[in-house]
């Protein structure tokens, strides 16, 4: 798929089809792109789960609990470690903006795969790491399902105009 294409077709879906599993080469190309992610100074404080047991997925679905997150065949999760992290100039870590960009070449890929994915933020991070045994220095940033989405399953999102975001300067 023409990678302009891809950045169309990726969107946020709330709704899986949970009969449907993701075939295993599939995750092993979703699993590349992750690891081709630039890292400040090359340090990868990155560490990236896909849950696909359901035990598992039960427990993050307690942390957080929107119905459709049930619904996706597997969950991943992703985690950072500041202390292997370069630091800026200023004293924080960059281990969020590694994490970032990895999650987004997870969004991407799984989106040139034909498979849905959601970012996800709103828990609280403390109680993601308890509920999947996650230790210190490891810390979950984020979460996302990914699986085939529901026709209905991602909502019209429009965006600030062009000019207002980029802006060529010169
Ligand atoms: C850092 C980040 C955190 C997000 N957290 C959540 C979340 O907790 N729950 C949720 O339903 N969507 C979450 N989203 C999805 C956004 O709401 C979504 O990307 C935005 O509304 C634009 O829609 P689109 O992704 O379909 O283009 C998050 C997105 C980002 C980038």
């Amino acid at each position: 798929m023409d990678f302009y294409e891809v950045l169309k077709k990726r969107k946020s879906y709330r709704g899986y089809d949970s009969s449907k599993n993701i075939p295993d080469d599939v995750l092993a190309r979703i699993g590349n792109a992750v690891n081709l992610a630039p890292t400040a100074c090359n340090r990868q404080p990155i560490r990236f789960l896909l849950v696909r047991d359901a035990a598992l997925r039960e427990k993050i679905c307690s942390v957080y609990t929107q119905p459709w997150l049930k619904e996706a065949p597997a969950i991943l999760v992703a985690m950072e470690d500041e202390t292997q992290a370069w630091h800026r100039f200023e004293g924080e870590s960059a281990s969020v903006i590694d994490v970032a960009i990895a999650m987004e070449h997870f969004v991407l890929a799984a989106a040139a795969e034909g498979l849905g994915t959601c970012w996800i933020c709103a828990f609280k991070r403390d109680e993601m790491d308890q509920a999947l045994n996650i230790e210190k220095p490891w810390h979950t940033v984020a979460i996302s399902p990914i699986g085939y989405a529901k026709a209905d399953a991602c909502r019209n999102t429009g965006r600030k105009p062009q000019d207002e975001i980029f802006q060529v300067i010169g």
